[in-house]
Formats: structure tokens, sequence, C-alpha cells
């Protein structure tokens, strides 16, 4: 009820502008967020990489509303991806193709992704696309499966609370998809996706061996040590062993964990968003756990 309360807020404007302009202290934001620019970000990430953790950029935005805006989200990404080549950081970059105006013109969206995908290559780097709202799975696996072929590089994020992803992966097997493979954000109805935390689990055990025994290269994006451990005794069984594989994890979130996995010698790499539009990001990240939530409401009264 709380998670999906929570949820509904975070794509609520009206509350988003109260919560905006509320002496919020930067304390709740900047344990999710590396910060406010791109510089932030790539200092987060060169801290990372000092401990033998990778990163993966993300400039904060979603569902931009014209052209102007996605061009101009397009535009960011492309100093990010030249920033990287500069500082010779160790980090992907991961977008969001609804910040890239697939909400209203799919074309424009792919010709986005595609430019990406190049300056990406070019500078020995891959990019990664997030899963958003249930509305824009279809439209977002028809990006991926058509720039697939001429950028196989390219990284999927699926959702294992959404009852149609084993059909979706189904359909992508004879490419040996490179997925990103998380639990699931967003509010969604029970008719789409599993509300019950053993079936969402279940299914993301499943989905892991799906792609050990039938993927490319997964990246098993989450926080959950049992989900964690599946993942491992998959890698030892399908000979992945632990460089064929590898562990995302939030910035912010289980930071010793992170640390603990790369000292092991896993490929750790940690999801980095910078940028103003914090606040569905944020919201979702209080949303999985309740003592964030106290922790923030904490933050909120103090001004
Ligand atoms: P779960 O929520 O069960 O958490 C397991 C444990 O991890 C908790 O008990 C707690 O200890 C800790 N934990 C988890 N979240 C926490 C938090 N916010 N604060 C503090 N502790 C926390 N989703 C999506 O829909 N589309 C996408 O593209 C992506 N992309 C993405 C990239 C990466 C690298 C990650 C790690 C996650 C995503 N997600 C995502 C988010 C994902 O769907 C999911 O909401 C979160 O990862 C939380 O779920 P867990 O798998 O960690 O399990």
């Amino acid at each position: 009820m709380l998670n999906r309360t929570l949820l509904w807020v975070a794509e609520n404007r009206r509350v988003e502008n109260l919560v905006s302009s509320a002496m919020l202290t930067r304390n709740v934001v900047s344990r999710f967020v590396a910060g406010e620019d791109l510089e932030d970000a790539v200092e987060a990430i060169k801290s990372l990489n000092a401990g033998g953790i990778g990163g993966i950029l993300d400039l904060l935005g979603e569902g931009v509303k014209n052209s102007q805006e996605a061009n101009s989200a397009a535009g960011d990404y492309l100093a990010a991806i030249r920033r990287i080549q500069e500082t010779g950081i160790d980090t992907t970059v991961s977008i969001k193709l609804t910040q890239l105006g697939l909400g209203f013109d799919k074309g424009a969206a792919i010709d986005h992704v595609r430019r990406l995908a190049a300056e990406a290559r070019a500078v020995g780097t891959l990019v990664e696309i997030d899963m958003e709202q249930s509305s824009f799975v279809s439209d977002t696996l028809d990006v991926y499966r058509l720039l697939q072929v001429d950028f196989p590089e390219l990284r999927l994020a699926m959702q294992s609370y959404l009852r149609r992803s084993p059909v979706d992966l189904q359909m992508m097997a004879a490419a040996s998809p490179r997925i990103r493979l998380v639990k699931g954000a967003y509010a969604e109805s029970p008719s789409v996706a599993f509300q019950k935390r053993s079936e969402i689990d279940g299914q993301y055990a499943w989905l892991t061996d799906w792609l050990f025994e039938r993927g490319r290269d997964p990246a098993i994006a989450t926080h959950d040590l049992a989900l964690i451990e599946h993942a491992k005794r998959a890698a030892a069984r399908t000979g992945a062993g632990n460089s064929g594989w590898e562990i995302q994890m939030l910035y912010g979130v289980r930071r010793e964990l992170q640390t603990e996995l790369a000292r092991r010698g896993h490929r750790v790499r940690t999801y980095v968003p910078y940028g103003s539009a914090w606040y569905p990001y944020l919201m979702r990240r209080l949303a999985e756990r309740p003592a964030n939530l106290r922790f923030f409401l904490r933050a909120l009264t103090r001004g």
C-alpha cells in the first residue's frame, strides 16, 4: 500500500512542485543522486573506479513533452559521452527512451539512440536502455530489437514483475539478448505485473537462469542477496565464472556489499544518477523501503 501510494506520488506533478520547493535537505537527495552536474557524477564514478567498481551514468529526466526537450537531453548525453572519453572513466551510459521523445515521436527517439550508441562505441563504452512504465514496454522492445542489429553491445533492462517478460525474452532468444534484469520500480496493475514479492522474486530467478543459458553477458541488477546467490550458482553451472556476467546496484544502496563483491572478484557496476530532475527517481527509491521514507520525512520536517 505504502509503495503504491508513493509510486503514485512519484508521477504527480502537483506533489512534485510541493516537495521540490520545500526546504528539502541536501542529505536526502545526495544519498541517492550524485549531484546536479555532470562533473558531480564524474567525480562519483572516479571514486567508484578507484574501488574496482564501474559506473552507469544516468542523466535524470523522463517523459519529456516536446522535441526540443528530447533534443536537449540527447545533447546532454552526447556531452556525457565526450566527457567519458576525456576523463577515461570506466562507465556505461543509461538512457530513458521517454527522455528522448518515445512518447510522441518514436522515429526521432530511434535516431537519438542510434547516434548515442555510435558515439558511445567510438569512445569505447556502451549504451544501456532503462525500462519504464508498462505502457512503454512494447515500443522500447521495438527500439532495442531494431538497433541491436547494428549495435549488439546495447543492453536493455527487463523487469521481473511484468507477467509478459518471459514471453518477451523468448521472442528475442535468437538474438541472444544482452539484458539488465531488474525487479521493476513502477506502480503497475495486477493484470500487468505480479504484486507479491514471492512471485516477483520467483520470476527473477527463472529469468536469471534463462539469461545465463540463452542470453549474453547478463547484468543482475538487484540488492537482494538471495537473488545474487542464485545468479552465482547459475554462473557456476553455465561456466560464466566471474567474468561472464555483472552485478549492478544503485548509487547509495548497499555500498559495503558493492565493495565486498568487487573485492571478491565480481564485475560490479553502480548506477549513478545526476541532474536536477531528481524527483520521480527519488520517490521510487523511497518507495522501495519504508526506512527511507522515515529518513525523508525527518529531513523534510527539519527543513
Ligand atoms: P528489493 O527491493 O527486494 O531489495 C532488496 C534489499 O536491498 C532490501 O531489503 C534493502 O536492504 C536493499 N534496498 C533495495 N532498494 C533500496 C533502497 N532504495 N534503499 C535502501 N535499501 C534498498 N527499475 C526499472 O523499472 N527499470 C530500470 O531500468 C531499472 N534500472 C535499474 C538499474 C540498476 C543498476 C538497479 C540496481 C536497479 C534498477 N531498477 C530499475 C530498479 C529496480 O527495479 C528495483 O526497484 C530496485 O533495484 C530495488 O529492488 P531490488 O532488486 O534491490 O530488491
